[in-house]
């Protein structure tokens, strides 16, 4: 925009009905090219289609939609190799790229029959989300492989588990990362479900009332893959809502807010065994960084940032719910804001997604360290309930007197399984002599092996299956 003049140059959206161009402060508030750009190959595909769709109606004729074809296709380079101008007076990607088609093509005049922005914007965003989707979801395939491969080197190295972020019972660390592998899955499943409503064609809607030319939507939601697994092509079927419908970007952005959610929880963990005090894994240097004062500082700041960027991506998601609260129908330049929201959202799951990924395969496991944490036989407390219960005591009780043993064990100031069988059996006559195998953890390990439990078999049977699944 030029700073001379405080009326910029009429675009074509004013054209006939306006006098002038918008004051150079308005042109500024409403462009969206600065950020709408990007959904350039997106609008390429829609005008293609639509031109064709055009010309078998009898609109376009076959040199016409020949030249708009020739014209959008030599943009689509320009625009690639970084050598196409985009005008802030043509406001949004949309009137650049039509402008341009048309001051080269005269026939590009007669690319918007029947169409309006407001179906085409929301044209681009969906297919532009379907191909988000679809990139995500590999990338998260990548990040539960990352996970699976740590647990599989990583296959004999016990860990406590947590409750409270107190130590509870041991588990395999594999069975640890492979709850993130179960959560992520929801996330897949989440992403496409929400992909079958983003897979529908709104083109045809118009600017809100479709059109009086017999357009041939099927033909062109075709060219455009709107297809479902059926092979049934997805129109929308109500023009209102197909130009103001905006659900498929709060879908979308609450099932990445999730999975935000679940890169946060991750990180927490590899945060906390990183540090000192756990001590349970290493990030190589490449995938840490250092203080500019402590020269002795390597930080985790994947993970943190990880944790750090979900307050953008939750946030993403309440500034489109408020967004579409309370719009009348149907189209609103409210809708705008729709766009920067879920660019940011994308790329901030999709960049972590792959930087975890690429932290957990730099990631090593520091074995001695969890084998000394997993070797307190406090974890195994409720084990030696177990046991009990096994010789016919109820489980109330048991728990009472395990409880008492470890009231005894603490007062002697000695470890559970130092604690010898007299003094077992001066709490309980039920104990036994084979009452101290109960603290071997292999044995301990191999006896979880019911369907989700962290037993030695059990976990090596879940990641065979996550192996396989994601291979
Ligand atoms: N740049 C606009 C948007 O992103 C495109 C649609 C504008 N339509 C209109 N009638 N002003 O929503």
């Amino acid at each position: 925009m030029s700073k001379k003049s405080p009326v910029s140059k009429s675009p074509v959206s004013r054209s006939g009905r306006f006098a002038g161009g918008p004051a150079a402060d308005v042109a500024q508030f409403t462009e969206s090219i600065s950020f709408d750009w990007r959904l350039w190959k997106h609008d390429i595909q829609g005008s293609l289609a639509h031109a064709t769709m055009l010309q078998k109606i009898g609109v376009l004729t076959r040199s016409e939609l020949s030249a708009i074809t020739k014209g959008l296709n030599q943009i689509g380079r320009e625009i690639a190799a970084g050598k196409f101008s985009w005008k802030p007076a043509l406001e949004d990607v949309h009137m650049n790229i039509e402008a341009e088609l048309t001051r080269r093509v005269p026939a590009g005049a007669k690319l918007h029959t029947a169409r309006s922005r407001n179906d085409q914007v929301a044209l681009d965003v969906r297919l532009w989300l379907r191909d988000e989707i679809t990139a995500l979801l590999g990338e998260i395939a990548g990040l539960q492989r990352a996970l699976v491969s740590l647990g599989e080197k990583n296959a004999g190295v016990i860990i406590p588990g947590y409750t409270h972020l107190q130590r509870a019972q041991p588990v395999y660390f594999a069975h640890h990362l492979l709850a993130y592998v179960e959560m992520l899955e929801r996330d897949c499943e989440r992403l496409w479900d929400c992909h079958s409503r983003v897979n529908v064609c709104p083109l045809g809607s118009g600017a809100i009332a479709g059109s009086t030319l017999p357009l041939q939507r099927e033909f062109v939601a075709r060219l455009l893959g709107f297809v479902n697994d059926g092979g049934e092509v997805q129109l929308t079927q109500n023009s209102m809502d197909g130009v103001s419908d905006r659900d498929f970007l709060i879908e979308f952005s609450a099932a990445a807010a999730l999975l935000a959610i679940h890169f946060s929880r991750l990180a927490e963990d590899v945060i906390l065994w990183a540090g000192t005090e756990f001590n349970f894994i290493k990030i190589a240097d490449a995938y840490t960084t250092g203080s500019s004062l402590m020269p002795q500082k390597k930080n985790p700041d994947i993970a943190e940032l990880a944790r750090g960027k979900t307050g953008r991506v939750v946030g993403n998601l309440m500034a489109l719910l408020t967004l579409l609260k309370g719009l009348p129908m149907t189209y609103n330049r409210d809708l705008q804001e729709d766009k920067e929201r879920v660019f940011d959202t994308a790329d901030t799951v999709r960049a972590t997604t792959r930087l975890l990924d690429a932290m957990l395969r730099n990631t090593t496991v520091n074995k001695a360290a969890c084998a000394a944490a997993a070797s307190d036989p406090a974890l195994l407390a409720t084990d030696l309930a177990d046991y009990l219960v096994r010789k016919g005591m109820p489980f109330r009780q048991a728990h009472h007197v395990v409880g008492a043993i470890v009231a005894l064990a603490e007062k002697a100031g000695k470890p559970l399984n130092q604690v010898t069988l007299a003094e077992f059996q001066s709490v309980d006559k039920t104990f036994g002599r084979d009452t101290l195998g109960v603290f071997d953890l292999q044995r301990a390990m191999a006896k979880r092996n019911i369907t989700g439990a962290p037993g030695t078999k059990e976990v090596a049977k879940q990641l065979a299956k996550w192996r396989e699944r994601l291979s």
